[in-house]
């Protein structure tokens, strides 16, 4: 028998209707962080095609093939732009590339001076490129696949560029400890820059934004509080008032049991969740996004379904969204994201 609310709800997006708490349907939405990448042939051949990962980032025609690519693949209710949270540095004037297997090269903000010499994202190439990859990619969905756009968290971004790329913190971390005022004034300055980026990428199309805290499990105390949250809540709320209906997602990694001050930073519709969280211990309140485990991926799809099967139970599907507790890890199998995707889609009770 055809599911008449389903049917009539085809040309509206899942998503956003459990981002906004419209009613939902019978199972949760999903998409996956990094489900456009390397582990898809389509994608490597694109990035063959593009010369670099940089130059993919930058090239539109071919960054939204790469973001469509995986809903041609998987029954997904949603798309996330093709680019990366390091566009903000690089467009602010520091230098950007990608070796091959040791990740990116950034160039450094440690000083009042390399701060000065930080531009504003808004009028740059860069910027303007992204947004056109946006703009190119929802010409591209049906209306019931939502595109999300993204930034990285000032802690996380600034993480970067004081270390120069790695993902070593040690330096940031110190710089925050000591509240050196040029580091004080970088997170001050990503705030702003991130609240342009974010706007600019829901004028070119995105109908949702999610704000990546990949190291915000870093900090404790009061620099959890004044490198992360406050940070954060300032980016929601300076989008919120340009845009009041754009639904946006906070996804601090690490946080644990600070997630429900993520997720109650005023203008946040929802929370993205890692693994080790416990959805069960969540306020009953809130809109969550996760949590399977990457590795379970690499497990096959026997351990998957369980594990789908095990988080679906676990959360309320008027306020769940399905996706991973992070990205799909290079070496997955893609047989094994499509039993993902159809072990959700089959969650019926
Ligand atoms: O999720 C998606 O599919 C959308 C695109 C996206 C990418 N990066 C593409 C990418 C998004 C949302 C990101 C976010 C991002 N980038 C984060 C936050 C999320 C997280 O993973 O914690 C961070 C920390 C970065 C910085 C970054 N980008 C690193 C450290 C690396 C190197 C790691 C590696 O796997 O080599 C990247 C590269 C990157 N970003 C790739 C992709 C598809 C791989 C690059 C390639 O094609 O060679």
């Amino acid at each position: 028998m055809i599911d008449k609310r389903r049917d009539a709800s085809a040309s509206r997006s899942a998503l956003l209707d459990v981002l906004t708490r419209k009613p939902a349907g019978r199972r949760p939405p999903v998409w996956l962080m990094r489900q456009a990448g390397r582990y898809l042939p389509e994608y490597r051949a694109v990035r063959e095609k593009a010369g670099s990962f940089v130059d993919l980032c930058y090239n539109p025609e071919l960054a939204a093939e790469v973001t469509v690519q995986p809903l041609r693949r998987y029954d997904l209710d949603a798309a996330i732009l093709f680019a990366d949270i390091l566009v903000v540095p690089h467009a602010m004037g520091l230098p950007l590339k990608f070796e091959e297997g040791e990740g990116p090269v950034l160039g450094t903000v440690r000083s009042d001076a390399d701060l000065a010499a930080l531009k504003p994202v808004l009028a740059s190439h860069e910027v303007k490129q992204v947004c056109r990859t946006v703009e190119l990619t929802r010409a591209q969905l049906s209306p019931d696949k939502a595109l999300i756009g993204f930034c990285g968290a000032p802690w996380t971004v600034a993480s970067y560029m004081v270390a120069g790329g790695s993902s070593d913190r040690v330096m940031a971390k110190v710089a925050a400890y000591q509240r050196q005022p040029w580091f004080v004034a970088l997170i001050e300055r990503l705030v702003a820059e991130s609240i342009d980026y974010l706007s600019a990428q829901a004028d070119a199309g995105a109908q949702a934004v999610q704000i990546f805290d990949s190291w915000a499990g870093d900090l404790v105390g009061s620099e959890l509080e004044d490198f992360v949250l406050k940070p954060i809540g300032a980016i929601v709320a300076g989008v919120k008032a340009r845009h009041p209906d754009l639904p946006i997602i906070v996804f601090g990694r690490g946080i644990g049991m600070e997630q429900p001050r993520a997720a109650a930073l005023p203008g946040a519709s929802a929370i993205g969740v890692e693994t080790e969280t416990d959805l069960a211990k969540l306020p009953k309140d809130i809109v969550v996004q996760g949590n399977l485990d990457p590795v379970a991926l690499m497990a096959g799809p026997d351990v998957v379904r369980r594990e789908v099967e095990r988080i679906c139970t676990a959360i309320d599907r008027q306020r769940h969204i399905f996706n991973l507790g992070h990205g799909i890890r290079l070496g997955t199998d893609p047989a094994v994201v499509g039993a993902v995707v159809d072990a959700v889609r089959r969650f019926d009770d």
